[in-house]
């Protein structure tokens, strides 16, 4: 912790930490549903607790992305925060709005909009949130003592995540229009400008921990960006398949998602490539780990699994099944779950001022995570390959299948439960590390590292 103001991002991540440990349990909830263990319903029924696990990854990985910015750009503006008390008020609103969200929806006060479920009142006020956490990131670097491409990259990845939450805002009659808008949102951010803030981070962790020049990585990170515009925008067609749209997004869509996975190969590329560049080892080395897995397992997660079903003579066959949860599980988890916990790792000795980052809990807790992920995406897979020939090749009726794949889901738990302990070693930790201190500060020994 080089400024002061940078302890503002501990409560972010501890926020954090928080919905990422609840959005666990909603998902153990529906796993259980699936193999019989109704024991929630009626009043928590599977298409609720569904809309609650997937907002809250949504939220705690926005949390984090915000806790990262006030990490990152104090250090690389050379100055403090603007106003450190309005990011403690817009911190403190966003978790209001956040929890109106998730209570609501348990009374069915949610819009059936797969990832936009947020109901269009409140849109207004995560607007307004949105403003001010902007406003304060746009003025520390309006008056920057210094301007990096690293933190002029986050801020434009920031704000078009902003710009672009707009269209998901807009009423519309026709479902087709609808679903158009829907996926400027869901598509263009995990697809385009979440990857210019994953981009930006990446660039940062990577600085600090390889040590290798700041212009050589960030040179990398303009190459990253032209091929996330160059595939993403146009990829959007991936969408448009089936929905009411012209034919022509048939191709368009095909072609253009097809070259997503390049944006991701560079990122793994590009990471593998500073470390073994790196004249110094940061004594970090866990957040190195998450650092390097997360660009990896990208790639492997939205680049191979995303290509697994992008061209419209296999997404015929697999829309909207649970390829779809196969491939969402672990591109979430490797490009932006990932990324929130290496910065965290890396921010909380800075911060707190102990240095727990070689302990074995933190590796148990990457590689607990890891592989657990692995395993759920398998069983994901293997139930969603059978419900494809099952369901679309056969033509059985929809529910006589989901009660035959039922049994993957008994899988499914085995891994996650490994992923929740890997999970659960994460939080403890973070625990462990406690909160924020002066003596961080004036620690040489991080300063200098
Ligand atoms: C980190 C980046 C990515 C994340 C987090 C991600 C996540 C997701 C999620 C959650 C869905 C379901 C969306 C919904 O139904 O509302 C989805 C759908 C899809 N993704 Fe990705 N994805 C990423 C990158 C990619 C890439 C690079 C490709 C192609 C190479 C791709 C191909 C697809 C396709 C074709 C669908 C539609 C599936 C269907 O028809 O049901 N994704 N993705
Ligand atoms: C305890 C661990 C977890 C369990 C048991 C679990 C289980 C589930 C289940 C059963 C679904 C619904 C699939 C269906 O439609 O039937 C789901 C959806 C989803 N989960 Fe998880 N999940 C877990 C952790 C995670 C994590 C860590 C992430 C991301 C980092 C994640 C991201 C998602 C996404 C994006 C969807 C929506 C997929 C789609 O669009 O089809 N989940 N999860
Ligand atoms: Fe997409």
């Amino acid at each position: 912790m080089k400024y002061k103001s940078q302890k503002i991002a501990y409560y972010f991540f501890a926020v954090a930490m928080l919905l990422f440990a609840l959005q666990l349990v909603y998902g153990f909830i529906m796993a259980f549903y699936r193999i019989g263990f109704e024991f929630g319903h009626p009043y928590l029924t599977f298409n609720t607790a569904r809309a609650v696990h997937t907002n809250l990854l949504i939220v705690w990985l926005l949390t984090g992305f915000m806790g990262a910015s006030y990490y990152i750009i104090p250090e690389e503006s050379e100055r403090e925060i603007y106003s450190e008390k309005l990011a403690y008020i817009q911190l403190i609103a966003w978790v209001l709005v956040g929890v109106t969200a998730i209570t609501g929806y348990h009374f069915n006060w949610w819009e059936g909009r797969k990832f936009l479920e947020i109901p269009r009142p409140l849109d207004y006020l995560v607007v307004i949130d949105i403003l001010l956490f902007l406003f304060n990131i746009g003025m520390t670097i309006w008056k920057a003592n210094k301007h990096s491409t690293t933190q002029l990259v986050l801020f434009f990845g920031l704000l078009s995540a902003a710009l672009l939450y707009l269209p998901g805002m807009v009423w519309f009659d026709n479902q087709t229009l609808d679903s158009f808008y829907r996926w400027w949102v869901v598509h263009l951010w995990v697809e385009g400008v979440w990857e210019l803030i994953m981009g930006s981070i990446l660039a940062y962790l990577l600085i600090k921990l390889t040590g290798v020049d700041r212009e050589v990585i960030e040179k990398w990170l303009y190459v990253i960006v032209g091929l996330t515009f160059l595939s993403g925008i146009l990829g959007t067609g991936h969408h448009y398949y089936f929905i009411g749209t012209p034919e022509y997004w048939l191709l368009i869509g095909g072609i253009f998602s097809a070259l997503e996975p390049l944006a991701f190969l560079g990122m793994a590329l590009w990471a593998i490539a500073m470390y073994r560049k790196s004249g110094r080892i940061h004594p970090n080395k866990i957040s190195l780990y998450w650092t390097i897995g997360c660009a990896i397992m990208s790639f492997v997660g939205a680049g191979f699994l995303g290509f697994a079903h992008t061209l419209p003579q296999v997404n015929k066959w697999t829309h909207g099944t649970l390829i779809t949860a196969m491939h969402g599980h672990m591109a979430f988890w490797g490009a932006y779950g990932m990324l929130v916990l290496a910065v965290i790792t890396y921010a909380m000795p800075m911060i707190t001022g102990r240095k727990l980052w070689n302990d074995m809990i933190g590796y148990l807790a990457f590689w607990f995570t890891n592989i657990g992920m692995v395993g759920m995406t398998g069983a994901f897979a293997v139930a969603g390959i059978s419900q494809v020939y099952l369901e679309r090749k056969l033509g059985l009726d929809f529910l006589i299948v989901q009660k035959e794949i039922a049994v993957h889901f008994i899988g499914l738990i085995l891994a996650a439960s490994l992923f929740s302990l890997g999970a659960i070693l994460f939080f403890y930790h973070f625990i462990k590390y406690g909160i924020p201190t002066e003596e961080a500060m004036s620690d040489t020994e991080l300063q200098e590292a």
